[in-house]
Formats: structure tokens, C-alpha cells, sequence
């Protein structure tokens, strides 16, 4: 007999109904402790040294860098004396690594490269890092693997803010002081510092783009970075478990590859070829899939924007409604789990903070990521689960908060 999607979606473990929000949020918390009293774990539970409390000097302009999974980006920053916030001379290319393997002079050839128009005299440099790297007291950070496919091997271990400036310092002669914090942290630092007039019990930065990762403040008031892409305690479904396998890092960033930017294109892509062999879409339908080539996962968020749009590559492949409608679903369901799974880390960390109980103040949540934007439907069931699990079992609120280029800001709040 025909499996329908539930049925088929459970064979291979893919359902996120069978997701128990109040099980999964349990194990997250104990992960977190874990990784904090250094147990080990999958969670790195990094302290980045940097509190809330500092001041930020005003009318200095800093050289900011953001190194993310597909972007790199330059530009100048500062801030007036009431603190507002300009930024110029934005310059952005493709982040170095993404397609083929560079050395640690070419990688670093690039990033001096995209900032020959803002390096001019600027001496303070704050650098966002997207990648799991050690902080050290120095302000500087130890990259300890890189993630989302990027292949440098030779900048591992290395202390990426120090050999940063002393490229630069090759190229003009000028010394200059550096600042490395990962996004999640220039994102709550910058969000912070755009809502610096509202009252909130604690902040968590949140990144959902290419990666996902969050970071959040301790009761001591310092941020740690969780590195929760890595997390390893989720139920993985048969197909996470293939897909697995066929990434140049298995075993690692599992939480990441259900979930992000990155992975969840090829994810979707995967289940619904499966769904092909399984019978639940026409022959034809199954046919034309397998000649997709480079499925992402915004050919399946345009589907779910527009699933009758002629020019879209999975409408092309449809023979009748019932392919569309099984595609729809199948994709849905699965955006469904990356918001239920992302509600899972966000509620544990919350939760395990035991703050945002006065709902005149509550626990800010600083979002990021061209996914957490771009991803249809996805912050609508993202708050849902949020809402229904954090507000209605625990009394415990939240605002979600954005803005435009929060990061940047967050970089150069850091080194100022
Ligand atoms: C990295 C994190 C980063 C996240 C979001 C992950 O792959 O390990 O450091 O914060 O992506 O960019």
C-alpha cells in the first residue's frame, strides 16, 4: 500500500511530531551543563571573555571584517556622541574556501584584498568570526575546526585576529589592535546596543543563515557561544544519517546539517527522491527530480512561496496535483522540524538561564541569518513552538528582535 507523507516521514524517522518538545528542551539543558563544567559533550559552551557592562567610546571610526559561512564583508564603522551608528564603504565578495581549498596565504590574500578600501589609517579592527574558534584573553580567537565546508586546513589552530593584522601590517606598516568574537556575539552585542533603551532580563544572540549557532548571557553577565550547531543528542532520521555521511566533516555540526542554510537544501532533496523510490510521487515527477542539479534550499522555500510558478525547477518536474501537493507537504514538514528543533536549543537556553519570568521584561532574542529571513514560514513556526512551549508552560517570555546589520555593529561595539 501507498504510504502517505506522516507514515512515510516516520519510516525514516523524519517526522517532527515525534519530536518531544519537553524531552529534547531537558537533554539540550543537561548538554549545556555539561560543556559548561568542561564534561565533554557536544556542546563547546565557549567563554568569550566579553561582558555587558563596558562602555563604548564614541566618534572613533574601526575597521570591522565579517568572515561568514558564504560572505566576506568589510566596511568602516562608528558611532556619533548619542550613539548612532554609521556605516560606510561596504564592501562584499565571496568568503575564501567555499568552492576549493586555500592555503593560509591565499585565504589570507583574500581578506586583505576586500579590505584595501577601508584599511586607511583605521586602527582598531573588530572581526566577526562565524567559525568555532577558542577566545583567548587577548581579545584574539584559535580556530578549532572550520564548518559550512570551508576549506583552509592550514589557518586550524591558528589565532585568526593575529594573523589578520600582521598581513595587514605587511601590507601599510600600520599596527593594529584587533577584536575576534563570532557572529552570535556581534549579534547580541549589536543588538544590545540598538535596543539600549528597552529593559530586557538577558539576551541571547541568535544566527539561523548559512549555520546555525547561539550564544547567550550566564547569570555572571558574560556571553558564552554554545556552538550549538554541533549538538549531537537530537533523534537523526535514516536520511540525516546518509546525508551524514556524504559531508566532508561527519559525525560533526549534526544539529546544523537538520536544520541550516547549508544542509537543509540537500536534506529536503534527499527525502523527496526517497519519497520517489517510495512510490508517493509519479514516476515522471521522480525522474525529473534526479536531474536536478545543485538543488538548494531556496528552490524549495520558492516552491512553498509559489508552488504553481511555471519557471520554478520543482514545478517543472510535477505531472499532477498530487505531486505537488505530496512536495508541498514533504518540504513543509520539514522547514516544520528546523523551527521546532531551533524553539528546542532557544527555550533550553532560556529556561536554563531561569530568567524572563516578569513579562514587563522579558528575554531578548537578537535573530540573524539570511535563512532566519528568507526561509518561508520559517519564523512563524519557529515563535510558534516558542510561544506554546515557553509562554504557555512556563510563563516565560521572550521578544524576538532584528535589525539591519547587527553584526557589524556588534564588531565594532567589540573593539570599541
Ligand atoms: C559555526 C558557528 C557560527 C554559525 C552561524 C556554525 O557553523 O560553527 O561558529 O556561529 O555557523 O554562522
Amino acid at each position: 500500500m501507498k504510504l502517505n507523507v506522516v507514515n512515510f516521514l516516520n519510516k525514516y524517522g523524519m517526522n517532527y511530531q515525534n519530536l518531544d518538545m519537553n524531552l529534547e528542551t531537558n537533554k539540550f539543558i543537561e548538554e549545556m551543563e555539561k560543556g559548561l563544567n568542561r564534561e565533554g559533550g557536544s556542546l563547546k559552551m565557549i567563554d568569550t571573555y566579553i561582558d555587558l557592562k563596558s562602555d563604548v567610546t564614541t566618534e572613533k571610526e574601526v575597521m570591522v571584517m565579517d568572515a561568514g559561512g558564504t560572505n566576506l564583508r568589510v566596511a568602516k564603522v562608528s558611532f556619533d556622541k548619542d550613539y548612532n551608528v554609521s556605516i560606510n564603504d561596504l564592501y562584499k565578495t565571496s568568503m575564501p574556501g567555499v568552492k576549493v581549498e586555500v592555503s593560509e596565504d591565499e585565504f589570507l590574500n583574500a581578506l586583505a584584498d576586500a579590505s584595501k578600501n577601508v584599511m586607511t589609517n583605521l586602527d582598531k579592527l573588530g572581526y566577526c568570526f562565524s567559525y568555532p574558534a577558542i577566545t583567548t584573553e587577548d581579545r584574539d580567537a584559535k580556530l578549532i575546526e572550520w564548518t559550512k565546508g570551508i576549506m583552509a586546513p592550514s589557518i586550524v589552530d591558528k589565532k585568526v585576529g593575529a594573523i589578520l593584522v600582521d598581513k595587514l601590517e605587511s601590507i601599510d606598516g600600520l599596527k593594529r589592535e584587533v577584536a575576534v568574537l563570532n557572529d552570535t556575539v556581534a549579534t547580541l552585542l549589536g543588538g544590545k546596543g540598538v535596543y539600549a533603551a528597552r529593559e530586557f532580563d538577558g539576551f541571547i544572540g541568535f544566527i539561523f543563515g548559512t549555520g546555525v549557532n547561539a550564544c547567550y548571557t550566564e547569570d555572571s553577565g558574560r556571553i558564552y557561544n554554545m556552538e550549538s550547531g554541533n549538538y549531537a543528542n537530537l533523534p537523526l532520521g535514516t536520511i540525516d544519517i546518509e546525508y551524514d555521511k556524504t559531508t566532508n566533516n561527519p559525525g560533526a555540526q549534526l544539529l546544523e546539517k537538520m536544520v541550516s542554510g547549508r544542509y537543509l537544501g540537500e536534506v529536503i532533496y534527499l527525502t523527496l527522491l526517497k519519497a520517489g523510490e517510495e512510490g508517493l510521487i509519479t514516476e515522471t515527477c521522480y525522474d525529473k527530480l534526479k536531474q536536478i542539479k545543485d538543488f538548494e534550499l531556496i528552490h524549495a522555500s520558492l516552491y512553498l512561496n509559489d508552488c504553481f510558478n511555471a519557471e520554478n525547477d520543482i514545478v517543472k518536474c510535477l505531472s499532477n496535483d498530487d505531486d505537488r501537493k505530496v512536495i508541498y507537504e514533504i518540504i513543509d514538514k520539514l522547514v516544520e522540524r528546523a523551527a521546532k528543533i531551533c524553539a528546542i536549543k532557544i527555550s533550553a537556553t532560556i529556561l536554563k538561564t531561569n530568567k524572563g519570568k516578569d513579562i514587563t521584561k522579558p528575554f531578548a532574542i537578537v535573530c540573524e541569518g539570511s535563512t532566519f529571513f528568507k526561509l518561508k514560514d520559517f519564523k512563524e513556526k519557529f515563535d510558534y513552538y516558542l510561544k506554546d512551549y515557553l509562554v504557555k508552560e512556563h510563563s516565560t517570555y521572550y521578544e524576538l528582535l532584528s535589525g539591519e546589520d547587527l553584526n557589524l555593529i556588534g564588531s565594532a561595539i567589540a573593539v570599541l
